[in-house]
Parts: structure tokens; sequence; C-alpha cells
């Protein structure tokens, strides 16, 4: 049914019933304590007589009357574990007073309930849903915030990101996300999206978010290592079922098969499979090469488990035997990436990090005969070593130095597409190897460690029989001749 018979359907709901959904859910969400505990050092970081308000991601329409799966905000998600969208948090560093006499440290306003709403989108928490299960004290519906008389002059400082400009204004809805930033905006006489200034302190909301994201809590690090297995274990199945004649879409959909067997709702980030060449395009995402043949594929997939994402990249000869050139280019990369690592601990910076990998893989490219000179290796290599991840891919980070409890990747990586000004033989070779792991004092954990790495251990896994081999479907009648 399409959304234009919403309204004939509507007229067909005499009472109000509720769309209850299942209750067969996993036990190991974040709790409301973590999110309060999160809520708390941030109050802790801000300076006195301030506020920082977070709000939803908007809504992002797909097609016609059809949105994309909704994402949260990470902020927004990290600070209330409220996931629709539509809402605002507003956390106050001092204790405020309601009309009512009583006391808050912070006000969440949430989507209002709506049966009919509930009955095409699924349920929604409500006010009385984010008292009960996000432990708020003061919520309020969206609609609700115009009415309210927050006195923001009264503020030092108003801590807050980037207004987002494109967002659409729902109309039927006077509380949707677009009504909320322009209340916001006339409240606290915001008048620069891209506020800057001492009062408004957009820095400071990257800063001080930066600061918390950057150390994972115990809470976040279960669900990371589980985010980080799960895609580990895609990689290794992966590697056991990829035939020359797959195309890159269905090797994507394997890794993601394996991840939803697992119980991971999202990809962090869309999958980057890349046969060959293809591997060359850093974020490679039509994957729409038919057949990845015998080359080599560059897999770059990390499940989404509970808001946290990993991010890992395994490159395999698709016939289970690297070449000559193949393995010269891999064994640099894996060199560059093992001599990071032993660097892994509280205290390195990233270029410490940075400059001994690039260093290494920039010797073996003039010794290949690729480059003639050192300089010339970022042609090669055109990205950085790595980055934090957590409830971004990317994840924010305020440090320039290694700390405990960071998780980071470290993914080197040499490109070298066709008709590059070197031997052909090294044409359409791209080998990215990247890894996770958490920053301990002295050293460094390996999380995913379940996916095979050395050029032995791929081989070997290659070689593998799969689960998978046997799923075998029947060819479409609709297909073209040939295909
Ligand atoms: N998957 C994107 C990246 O490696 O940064
Ligand atoms: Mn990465
Ligand atoms: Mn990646």
């Amino acid at each position: 049914m399409r959304l234009r018979d919403f309204v004939i359907a509507a007229t067909l709901l005499s009472t109000t019933p509720t769309f209850a959904q299942s209750d067969d859910l996993p036990d190991d969400y974040l709790t409301p304590a973590f999110h309060a505990g999160r809520r708390d050092s941030l109050r802790a970081l801000m300076p006195a007589n301030s506020v920082t308000v977070v709000w939803a991601f908007p809504t992002r329409n797909f097609s016609n009357d059809v949105d994309y799966v909704y994402h949260q905000n990470p902020d927004m998600y990290y600070f209330s574990g409220y996931k629709e969208p539509h809402s605002m948090l507003l956390v106050f560093k001092e204790p405020q007073t309601a009309a009512d006499g009583s006391t808050f440290k912070e006000l969440l306003f949430v989507q209002k309930r709506n049966a009919q709403a509930e009955q095409w989108t699924g349920k929604r928490m409500g006010v009385e849903g984010a008292k009960q299960k996000l432990g708020f004290t003061h919520v309020f519906n969206g609609e609700d915030f115009k009415g309210t008389n927050i006195d923001f002059s009264k503020f030092d400082k108003i801590i807050l990101d980037r207004l987002p400009t494109d967002i659409a204004d729902a109309r039927y809805d006077n509380a949707d996300l677009f009504d909320l930033i322009q209340q916001l905006k006339e409240k606290a006489q915001i008048t620069d999206n891209y506020a800057q200034d001492k009062r408004f302190g957009t820095t400071l909301f990257r800063q001080y978010t930066g600061q918390l994201r950057e150390i994972k809590t115990e809470e976040e690090l279960s669900l990371l290592r589980k985010a980080v297995e799960i895609s580990c274990q895609g990689q290794a199945e992966v590697m056991k079922a990829v035939k020359p004649d797959m195309s890159e879409r269905e090797v994507q959909g394997l890794h993601e098969f394996v991840h939803k067997k697992y119980g991971a709702e999202y990809v962090g980030y869309p999958s980057i499979v890349g046969a060959g060449n293809n591997g060359c395009v850093l974020h490679y995402q039509e994957n729409e090469k038919l057949h990845v043949e015998n080359k080599m594929v560059l897999m770059d997939v990390g499940a989404e488990y509970h808001g946290y994402t990993a991010d890992v990249t395994r490159t395999v000869p698709t016939n289970g035997k690297f070449t000559a050139e193949q393995k010269a280019i891999y064994e640099l990369v894996y060199e560059a990436q093992e001599a990071a690592f032993r660097l892994c601990k509280e205290g390195t910076t990233w270029q410490e990090l940075d400059k001994v990998s690039r260093g290494l893989i920039a010797d073996g490219m003039v010794k290949l005969g690729i480059i003639s000179k050192k300089e010339d290796v970022n042609k090669y290599y055109p990205h950085g070593l790595g980055h934090h991840i957590g409830l971004d891919v990317h994840d924010r980070s305020a440090s320039s130095k290694l700390k405990k409890g960071m998780v980071i990747t470290i993914e080197p990586g040499i490109y070298i597409p066709e008709n590059s000004p070197c031997d052909k033989k090294w044409w359409g070779i791209a080998v990215r190897i990247e890894d996770d792991l958490l920053i301990k004092e002295k050293d460094y954990e390996l999380l995913s460690w379940a996916a095979p790495r050395k050029i032995s251990d791929i081989e070997k896994t290659v070689a593998e029989k799969s689960p998978l081999d046997n799923f075998v479907l029947p060819k479409l009648k609709s297909a073209r001749k040939g295909f």
C-alpha cells in the first residue's frame, strides 16, 4: 500500500490501538545508566552557566513517499539512547527550576505518539516511554518546545554543533526537526548556522564530544568487540566462498548476510567491494562488476552493532593464490601495518605512526621500481594511516596522541591504477589491510584477529570449503542471454 492510501486506511481505525512490537529482542543494549553517565561526563566538562543542545538527524527521502531507513545522530544516541527522529536534548550545567518547582538537569523533546503513524512506520517511544525506558524525568513532546519559556539569554555559553540547514519542513506537523531548530534559533537568537563565536560554542561542542567519545567505556567496548568480530567472521566466510565468477555485489551480499546472521542492524558505511582496478577507488560503492575474475578483491566492510561500527579491510586473490606482483605489494603493506602496530600504545602520536609506515612503503616501492623517489609515495598511498572508530566509522576525537581506551584503525594501502607511470605488470593492483585496535597503556589489543591477514592464512582460508558453496539459486527466466 502506498502512502497516499494512508488517509483511507486511517479512517478505518475507529479506536487507537497500540501497534506492539516484538519483545523478543537482544539483551545487550546500552543501559539508561550508561547514557546518564555520558551526560554527567559532558556536564563535568561544560563551563559554568552553560547549556548543551543536541538534536536528532533529519529523515532523508529515498523515493517518492519512501524514506531511507532512519539512522540517529550518534551524539543524540550517545547522550540519550533515543533513536527516533524529530527530537532534541538540552543538557544544563546547573540544575534548573521548572514552573511547578521541580528541578531538572536535562530536557528531552520527543516525537509525539500517533497510532495512525505508528501503524505505518512502527512504534514510537513517546513521553512516557522515554521516562520509563531511558530514565529521563523531564520529557515533552516536540510541540511543547514552542511554549517553553527557557531564557537562553541568561547562559554564558550555548554549546551546540553546526545547525543543519537542509531539513525539510513536514508542515502537517508543527513539531518536526525543522520547527525545533527554527524555534531554537528564535529563542536563543542564533543567526549564524556555522556559529563559531564565543557564545555559541560550535568548537566547544566538537571538543567536548571528541574528548568523551574518543575513550570507550567498558559497555561501548563490548559492543565494538562484537561489531568487529562479526565483521571478521564475514571476512573469513567470504574468503572461503569467493569464486572468480561471482559479482562484486554478490560478494557484498555474502558479507552483509553474515552480519545479519549475527544480529548486526546495519553496515557502518556503504560496503566497498572492488575487484582488480576497482580497488583503487578508495571508497568505491557501486560494486557493479559482474565477475571478480582471477583478480584480487578488496573488501572494506564493517558491521554496525547497536550503533557501534567496525571497519575491516581484507584484500584476497579470488582464486586462492597471490601472483608474484600481488604478493610483493601485499607484503609491503603488511610490513607497514606491522611496523605501525608495534608503536601502538599510550602516548604515540598519529604523526609517528604515519611516518614509520609511510616510510616503509616508500622505500619498498622505490626498491620495486614503481617510483623513483620516495616523495612520490603519496600518489599510490593517498590516504591517512587510520582513524578512530565507534558510533561513527570516522569517529569523533580530540587528541593527537593515542590514549588507553581508544579504538582505532591501522590501514595502510597501495593502489596502482591502470595506465600508471610504471611497469604494466603492477597495473590494477590495489591492496588495503585494515585492522581495528584497542589502545592499552603499554601496547594494544588486536580486535580484528578473527579475519585472516597473513598471506599463508589467506591462501589457506580461500582454499577451504564454505557452507555458502552450495547456495545455488535457479537461473532467472527474465535474464538476458549470456547472463
Ligand atoms: N571504510 C572507510 C575507511 O576505511 O575509512
Ligand atoms: Mn577506515
Ligand atoms: Mn575501511
